[in-house]
């Protein structure tokens, strides 16, 4: 499984591949509207349940057959093996040679995963325990700040998945949250976010996190330190201040204490688990003061529940599988560069940017896992906004666009929030879209509303568009861990096919190495270094020139 050198068939050299390809042939041609028409049952055979979300995939461009292809491509590139292998602790990340363990992080008190001969379950649960511990504290008002009142505000600093989980599973849970503290999320380098997340907050009363599983980058480490300066004016120099206000995640104790946070308010985690994996980890620490231990607990279940259907279900009934296989079926042989994702719940307005980071920095790769290029495409754009925002926006494109998007829509039965008839418009809309999109207006209709003939190209709606329907029955804790789950897991399934590294990110390195060698450069007199090419050059004297330099 992590052999770099084995001598493995090529992708599109499988026979499913090559079946797949002659098959797309006959598919293109097929419209959903006979596609329903030859089968009154389709809309409810092509549905799969587990673990309380309902999958509603008969609205994609597939026969039966084609499911099968995929299942039986999803069988000749060993996706059950490569499944067995992350969950067992193999180190499936060959280039960073480490263990892929996210599902670690919530698995049960009892469960055993054992990664270089060590059990890591208590490991994982005596860190839940101790933000328990400390979660208690602080939203009981045990914990007080350096003047002795309580903490009332929590900033979390960090950056792409020590931020981006943090963010959305706050926006997510608000429901849940403590009303009475504020949470702020401090990310960008660019010193308007702290100044904003900052600018009405008591500094006797904010504690801040400092989330970053290196705690070298250099976004957060900048940001932290402009924090602790900015809580020390506060406090007139007082370094003691810092124990108070202070707490750090991260697996890097050294560097914590080097930043001056005492490792005893250190929330640990361990390099088994990725950045944009992160969120059930100590990077959650935020989200725990939010919501309290009961309810992350509650979300460690239900992304747990969905790890287990994951991991047994058969791939015929598995909603990752299935999820997975269809972005393969779409990116490979449709050609589709992207997947709208399109929650109908306002709680979610954050998850689509969450998504991008863990699709597009787990598969945006060209290279297989023995060093070769792809010679097919990879993942797609993930993107998206909430509905019904996003009808008023870019929906013009996915209906009469060039471009076929295939859409998820997620959605609630019941709303957490009752008022009037809202949400059964909202729904009324979700089921709307979808029909819309698969089904669309033929030139008949559009003649029989009596539209003039000039009118009648820009009024017809191809249809023909997929999607996949995500209903579940109430956003809680516990699903918002299934929804997080199915979409890494199917990310993973994606990975498996095309056979590359999903737990890697050595894209992000070239910008960070080349922004380090500008800095200077953009802060001193000295000429921009000869290795620039002219277009950087005259980028840096002209921002030099109009700062005086
Ligand atoms: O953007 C690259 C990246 O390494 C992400 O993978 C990661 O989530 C983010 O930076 C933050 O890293 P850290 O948690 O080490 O600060």
């Amino acid at each position: 499984m992590t052999n770099r050198t084995e001598n493995i068939l090529p992708l599109n050299e499988r026979n499913a591949w090559k079946a797949l390809a002659v098959h797309y042939e006959q598919v293109r041609r097929l419209h959903l509207r006979t596609l329903f028409a030859d089968d009154p049952q389709r809309g409810e055979r092509m549905t799969a349940e587990a673990v309380g979300l309902y999958l509603d995939y008969s609205k994609n461009l597939i026969t039966d057959e084609t499911l099968k292809l995929l299942l039986q491509l999803a069988k000749e590139c060993g996706l059950r093996q490569r499944i067995d292998a992350m969950f067992c602790g193999e180190k499936i990340n060959i280039t960073e040679n480490r263990a892929v363990l996210h599902v670690a992080l919530r698995a049960p008190r009892e469960a055993s995963v054992i990664v270089d001969g060590v059990n890591v379950v208590p490991l994982v649960h005596a860190v839940l325990d101790k933000m328990a511990d400390f979660s208690d504290r602080v939203r009981s008002g045990e914990w007080k700040g350096h003047t002795g009142k309580r903490i009332r505000n929590v900033v979390n600093i960090g950056i792409g998945g020590s931020d981006l989980g943090p963010v959305m599973a706050y926006e997510a849970l608000k429901y849940y949250s403590e009303r009475a503290m504020t949470f702020r999320f401090v990310s960008n380098i660019d010193s308007t976010d702290f100044t904003e997340a900052v600018h009405d907050l008591d500094p006797t009363e904010t504690l801040f996190i400092v989330s970053s599983k290196t705690f070298t980058t250099l976004e957060t480490m900048t940001n932290a330190h402009t924090a602790r300066e900015w809580l020390l004016a506060a406090f007139g120099g007082d370094t003691q201040s810092i124990a108070k206000h202070f707490v750090a995640v991260s697996t890097n104790a050294a560097e914590v204490a080097k930043f001056g946070i005492d490792t005893a308010q250190m929330f640990e985690f361990w390099d088994w688990v990725g950045g944009r994996y992160s969120m059930t980890s100590a990077i959650g620490l935020s989200t725990m003061l939010a919501i309290g231990q009961v309810n992350f607990r509650i979300m460690l279940r239900g992304f747990h529940q969905m790890d287990e259907h994951f991991r047994t279900a058969p791939f015929e009934s598995n909603l990752p599988v299935l999820m997975g296989l269809l972005t393969v079926w779409y990116t490979d042989f449709f050609g589709t560069q992207a997947v709208a994702v399109l929650p109908y719940e306002q709680y979610l307005k954050r998850f689509p940017a969450y998504l991008q980071q863990l699709t597009m920095e787990s598969n945006g790769k060209q290279t297989t896992l023995n060093g070769s290029r792809v010679s097919y495409n990879t993942s797609p754009i993930y993107w998206g906004e909430p509905g019904t925002n996003g009808q008023h926006s870019f929906y013009q494109l996915l209906h009469q666009g060039t471009s076929l998007i295939p859409c998820d829509f997620i959605a609630f039965i019941e709303t957490l929030n009752p008022l009037g008839r809202h949400h059964d418009i909202l729904l009324s809309n979700v089921f709307a879209q979808s029909e819309a999109l698969a089904f669309g207006k033929t030139i008949e209709q559009v003649k029989a509303e009596g539209t003039p003939d000039w009118l009648i190209p820009h009024r017809i709606f191809e249809g023909n568009r997929p999607s996949n329907t995500i209903l579940a029955q109430r956003l809680t804790p516990e699903v918002l861990g299934k929804l997080v789950a199915l979409y890494e897991h199917s990310v993973f399934t994606q990975g498996a096919i095309w056979r590359i590294n999903p737990f890697d990110q050595w894209g992000v390195e070239l910008g960070k190495v080349l922004a380090q060698r500008i800095i200077p450069e953009l802060e001193s007199k000295v000429e921009p270094a000869l290795g620039h090419d002219s277009s950087t050059n005259q980028l840096i004297r002209r921002y030099r020139n109009s700062k005086g330099i």
